[in-house]
């Protein structure tokens, strides 16, 4: 298909303070981590090389499996600088855990008590081997130091209903009973975990699934768990398990446990699909403007959510947990090298338009967990000393930083439309050509002086094409000066990495205000408008 685009359309944008859409929850910005690759051990623990049987990419400048000092592990035993840049840099407040497709086939028992007892067993997701060193009262400890909720995943695949009970009493019992008084054996302290957040299994529908269900037969399931689970804990938050919102599964599953949930979980990764054996690297266009399909089937997710809250006449509103995005290549990163994919610049764009949905779409996503947050397709990669951040961390940090407790407001983006080929395909064909120029505005109010400000998160996805953008700002007064972060290289392809951690990184300034603004070719731009 040719580049094509449509050079009539004159670019413009058009922002609406007084129109809002929603409250940005600041849960959009949540991690996950499975037992996968060196995410657990490597990336929260310090590595140990028996643990899995895979080679991680280079380059690395140490050995990956080397010890880590203790200098650098918190006191509980945790990798400090990890745990550091999640709580302190990207402020993640939530972690689903302990998978994705490792979830299907884990047994909480086994990783529970002294840690010199735990049975190593077969991992049968990602074909490894879990040693369990790394069980619910780590991670509900990490959480507490990471000062992150924690959001845990039950075993609908091997796991059974009575496994999944015995798995929250232990978390949040606070009686008598076996399994809470186990817990309070073993982490020496009366108080339960108290963990809200749970999952109803991970990706049930798809054939890689331990226990792998059709629609009808894990809806009818996910209801007597979700009855029977209330009956231990009538506080927790249950999450449905949906497939990419736009799906048949969807549909089938929201029509049957709208009024069991309070929310549908999906996943996407964009880049993520069988790539044309002619090419040797990703195309630019398939990877910038694939999150355009998450913004669709979000939106077709909506309606489904409200047709099944209408058939049964369900008043609370259903909200959707996008519990794993990314940006992933599968031909990148591989079960083989533990899903470790270095990213360039051009991802840090995909990562960005990610974003602009998920702000863009304020009113249903209540839950968005990027995948992974350390090693495995992630924005941080460890050596057993250090880390570095990717090019993906950019974005994410600057959303978390300015774009979080803001009201998401109207905005109208006039853009000329990239016509090449997307992934997934349906893009074009379906929602329609995607826009070089995408963006999302908040509107923050400072809580101690009151001051308002206005923040525009533009992604200017042409590779090629610099745009020069009248901005209004309707019914407003612009202050003069504008605060400006903005993300460009030269070179699409351009990557972070050891020895060059900061090949990609932001640049700030501040600039007069003209009401108009210069987009450079394939940037990312957030801009801070004073109101008064
Ligand atoms: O994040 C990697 C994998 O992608 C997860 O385990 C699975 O849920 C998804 O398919």
């Amino acid at each position: 298909m040719a580049e094509t685009r449509d050079e009539e359309v004159s670019p413009a944008i058009d922002v609406f303070p007084s129109s809002t859409i929603a409250p940005v929850s600041p849960n959009i910005f949540s991690g996950f981590l499975e037992h996968l690759g060196r995410c657990i051990y490597g990336g929260i623990l310090p590595s140990t090389r028996t643990t899995f049987p895979y080679t991680p990419r280079k380059p690395c400048p140490e050995d990956q499996f080397a010890s880590t000092p203790e200098s650098l592990l918190t006191p509980e035993g945790f990798r400090a600088d990890v745990l550091k840049v999640l709580r302190d840099e990207l402020r993640v407040p939530l972690v689903r855990w302990p998978g994705g497709n490792f979830v299907s086939s884990y047994n909480w028992k086994d990783g529970i008590g002294p840690q010199e007892e735990r049975k190593r067993r077969p991992e049968l997701a990602w074909n490894g081997e879990e040693s369990n060193q790394f069980g619910t009262d780590e991670f509900i400890t990490w959480c507490r130091v990471a000062k992150i909720e924690p959001y845990i995943v039950l075993n609908m695949g091997t796991g059974t209903l009575e496994d999944a009970l015995h798995w929250i009493e232990y978390c949040n019992g606070t009686g008598d009973t076996y399994y809470a008084n186990l817990r309070r054996k073993n982490t020496g302290r009366d108080e339960p975990h108290g963990v809200k957040y749970w999952g109803l299994g991970n990706e049930v529908w798809g054939e890689w699934q331990v226990g792998q269900q059709t629609a009808s037969a894990y809806a009818t399931k996910a209801r007597q768990w979700a009855h029977a689970i209330r009956l231990v804990d009538p506080n927790v938050i249950l999450i449905g398990c949906g497939e990419t919102g736009i799906n048949h599964w969807d549909g089938v599953v929201l029509d049957e446990l709208i009024d069991k949930v309070e929310m549908h979980s999906i996943h996407l990764y964009t880049g993520f699909g069988p790539r044309d054996r002619s090419q040797t690297e990703r195309e630019y266009g398939r990877t910038v403007y694939g999150a355009d399909a998450a913004d669709y089937s979000i939106q077709v997710c909506k309606g489904l959510i409200n047709k099944a809250r209408f058939a049964k006449n369900i008043s609370k509103s259903v909200k959707l947990a996008f519990d794993e995005y990314g940006v992933w290549d599968e031909t990148v990163g591989t079960p083989e090298n533990g899903l470790e994919q270095f990213y360039n610049f051009a991802d840090a764009l995909a990562m960005a338009s990610w974003l602009n949905v998920f702000i863009r779409q304020a009113d249903v996503v209540d839950i968005a967990c990027i995948a992974q947050s350390v090693n495995v397709i992630s924005p941080l990669i460890t050596s057993p000393t250090g880390l570095f951040r990717q090019t993906i961390y950019w974005p994410l940090y600057l959303f978390s930083r300015y774009m979080r407790d803001g009201i998401s407001v109207h905005l109208s983006v006039a853009s000329p439309k990239f016509c090449g080929e997307t992934l997934p395909q349906w893009i074009s064909s379906v929602k329609g050509f995607p826009s070089d120029l995408d963006a999302s505005a908040v509107l923050y109010t400072d809580p101690q002086t009151k001051a308002r400000s206005l923040r525009v998160a533009v992604v200017n996805r042409s590779e090629t094409q610099s745009y020069n953008v009248p901005l209004r700002v309707a019914f407003e007064t612009v202050a003069s000066e504008v605060e400006v972060h903005e993300l460009w290289h030269a070179d699409v392809k351009a990557r972070n990495g050891w020895g060059k951690e900061h090949e990609v990184s932001v640049k700030t300034k501040r600039e007069n205000w003209t009401g108009r603004w210069s987009f450079r070719e394939h940037s990312f731009t957030l801009l801070v408008l004073g109101l008064s």
